[in-house]
């Protein structure tokens, strides 16, 4: 469909997805590669604005279907003004989160149902599916210890969720890694980061030069 390589980075709060899209970069770059790092929701103004709707955490009343919608209406936005335009340009997008967030979030740890979620995504993305897609998996608990110790980012409505629902998004991301095996490759985010982003950087390595 494109020249470009699409790469997604998955995984539950505080798994290390943004340092491991870092690390990449700069490996992707050392070998020549034209990088777009991103991340959803959000990445371009518009979608940015839904971003802060879904997650200010004074949305209380924000209802499931709601929140699927305007993930997929953010998605929308974001893959047709940076994503496809950077894949036409053949460069390699590595971007944090995609569908597959959504799908586990709101398909499975909310219990909306992974196909219906996947219904309304296929119509969003016009069935734009990632080449490659990392998954970091750690327990709950220490990811959102992670967050808290590092005070990297703000505490967002999702990570108010109680421990339950973030164990479901670890399940849920373990269910769809063994539902496509092929794409998804999962990591342990428990090991130190340079082991993690050297195991990443083998897989992506192998598909960038397949591709060469
Ligand atoms: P963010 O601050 O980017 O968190 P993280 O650093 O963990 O990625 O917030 C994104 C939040 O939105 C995160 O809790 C996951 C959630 N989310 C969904 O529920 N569905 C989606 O489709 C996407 C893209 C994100």
């Amino acid at each position: 469909m494109s020249q470009g390589l699409f790469i997604t980075i998955e995984g539950g709060e505080g798994t290390g997805k943004t340092t491991l899209a870092a690390s990449l970069r700069e490996r992707l770059e050392a070998e020549g590669c034209a990088v777009v790092t991103t991340r959803e929701p959000g990445g371009i103004p518009i979608a940015e604005a839904i971003r802060d709707i879904v997650l200010r955490k004074e949305n209380t009343a924000m209802d499931a279907r709601t929140e699927a919608l305007l993930y997929a209406a953010a998605r929308r936005q974001h893959l047709v003004e940076k994503v496809m335009p950077a894949l036409a340009q053949g460069a390699v997008v590595l971007c944090d989160r995609f569908v597959d967030s959504s799908l586990v979030y709101q398909g499975y740890a909310r219990g909306l149902g992974i196909d219906e979620i996947g219904e309304i995504n296929r119509f969003a993305t016009e069935g734009c599916t990632p080449d490659l897609t990392l998954c970091l998996d750690l327990p709950p608990e220490a990811g959102l210890d992670r967050i808290r110790l590092s005070g990297s980012r703000e505490v967002n409505r999702l990570d108010l969720e109680g421990l339950a629902f973030h164990r479901r998004v670890r399940e849920g991301y373990r269910l769809i890694a063994k539902r496509y095996p092929q794409r998804i490759a999962m990591l342990d985010a428990a090991k130190p980061a340079a082991e993690v982003a050297a195991e990443a950087w083998a897989i992506v390595q192998a598909r960038v030069r397949s591709r060469k």
